[in-house]
């Protein structure tokens, strides 16, 4: 395993600017679409962090190693002894129909009240992030997202080659009267909104929670204005006091598509998402989702539906909620006592992810390889931002460590900034650009997200 993980200064090699001599002769063939999407400089270093020794709090994957796997063996050996034949199968495109009346049941935990008819099964629901783009967006076209957004969104917003802009947040989410002018700025440069892509539970990356209002005025501003809000929800169930945050989708069936996934809940590997949209735009997305996928796997369908309908599945959500908590507050207590003064962070009440903001204006791009030489990895904030923004950010995971290796990474991390602080104090601010635009620059097209930024 050893020899073929790149070493950190391999990995540090490659954050250089290169002008490549192995010459791809397919240059001159590939779509526009297809520019820039090159394996980021900040994967080469994941790659590197993802050594037992580096304390990662970067990657946003679940703790699957929390599941009953026994009993999820003995589940998928009876699907495939009783119902083998069909698991093994392809299927419609829409997805398997009991487990769309399933998805309805999960939804209404918050608040929602949907037809299974309106469900559209993905391969999680970052396909649904696809359907949707592909089905709305022509090149150029606008998407309102949150500053900073969701990675894998970028990555899918920018291979339609659509523009992003970010509208600002606070505490409360998603700012409802930036995203009117920012709308109103849009068109009266004479581009067309199509999309606003917001995660409004425990987002990822900025740990924020819409309050109810807050998603009222957001609901009201898309409904205005005549733009579609894609509300984008996998985390909805990991709120650390246990209660579900009542969806934007419960208060209005027309102007919301609704993504929801099993990725968190249960797990990332069976790639089983859904989206919830009105039903003129579910018959486009399930269209949409035949050309790009034929159907969803029919063995992951049925074995997240046998899951659902024979194990205790909210309790075992109530002991994810429990890991996760207890590490977020391991996470939130080492912060407090480590790091350094002025540094800010933000207090997730569920989910996986925490916003810190480094003091000094440092920036947690340039630091990154110290950072994983001192064996710590984060995601530097600047991967969440299509327009260089975030510099001084980075997000921080607490979902996959266990406590005590978060504790150990937050102290390792306070150390690399106590000593980037001392640097920029003796020679003054990190000024190699020709880095940042490297790991910085996704508006010319997307690198491609890895899932260690998921
Ligand atoms: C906000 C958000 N949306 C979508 C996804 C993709 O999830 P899935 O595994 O269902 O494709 C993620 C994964 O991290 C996410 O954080």
């Amino acid at each position: 395993m050893d020899d073929v993980t790149p070493s950190v200064d391999d990995a540090l090699a490659r954050l250089r600017p290169t002008h490549s001599s192995r010459l791809d002769p397919w240059v001159e063939s590939y779509a526009e679409r297809a520019n820039g999407m090159s394996a980021s400089a900040i994967r080469a270093l994941f790659s590197v962090a993802s050594r037992p020794e580096v304390v990662s709090l970067a990657g946003g994957m679940p703790y699957v190693a929390a599941l009953p796997l026994d009993a999820i063996a003995d589940t998928v050996a009876r699907l495939i002894r009783e119902r083998g034949a069909t698991a093994l199968q392809y299927c419609n495109g829409q997805g398997d129909e009991t487990l769309r009346e399933q998805i309805c049941q999960v939804m209404s935990l918050s608040g929602i009240k949907a037809h299974p008819d309106d469900v559209i099964v993905t391969p999680g629901s970052q396909m649904a992030i696809d359907l949707v783009t592909r089905v709305f967006c022509d090149p150029g076209d606008v998407v309102l997202v949150e500053a900073p957004s969701y990675v894998g969104a970028l990555g899918v917003f920018a291979a339609y080659q659509c523009e992003v802009i970010h509208v600002a947040t606070d505490m409360d989410g998603l700012v409802a009267e930036a995203l009117e002018e920012a709308i109103a700025s849009v068109r009266a440069a004479g581009k067309k909104p199509k999309l606003i892509y917001t995660v409004p539970t425990f987002q990822n990356p900025g740990g924020v929670t819409q309050p109810p209002a807050r998603r009222a005025e957001v609901l009201e501003v898309a409904k205005r204005s005549g733009i579609l809000l894609v509300e984008d929800d996998p985390y909805c169930l990991l709120g650390f006091d246990g209660s579900v945050p009542r969806a934007i989708r419960a208060d209005d069936a027309d102007s919301v598509v609704y993504l929801g996934s099993f990725s968190k809940t249960i797990a990332s590997g069976l790639r089983v998402g859904w989206a919830l949209a009105p039903h003129g735009i579910r018959e486009k997305l399930v269209l949409a989702a035949e050309a790009a996928i034929l159907c969803p796997s029919n063995f992951s369908q049925l074995t997240v539906s046998e899951y659902l309908a024979t194990q205790p599945w909210l309790e075992q959500i109530k002991a994810f909620r429990e890991i996760y908590q207890e590490r977020r507050d391991a996470l939130l207590d080492a912060m407090e006592l480590d790091m350094p003064a002025g540094t800010t962070w933000t207090t997730p009440a569920g989910g996986f992810y925490s916003w810190v903001t480094l003091p000094g204006d440092l920036d947690a791009t340039a630091m990154l390889p110290r950072a994983v030489a001192g064996q710590v990895a984060y995601v530097p904030g600047t991967g969440f931002f299509v327009d260089g923004n975030g510099r001084s950010s980075m997000r921080l995971s607490y979902c996959f460590p266990e406590p005590d290796r978060i504790r150990e990474g937050v102290r390792r991390l306070a150390g690399v900034i106590e000593a980037e602080l001392e640097l920029v104090s003796i020679f003054g601010p990190h000024s190699d650009r020709s880095t940042q635009q490297t790991i910085g620059s996704r508006k010319q097209g997307s690198s491609t997200p890895s899932p260690d930024l998921a």
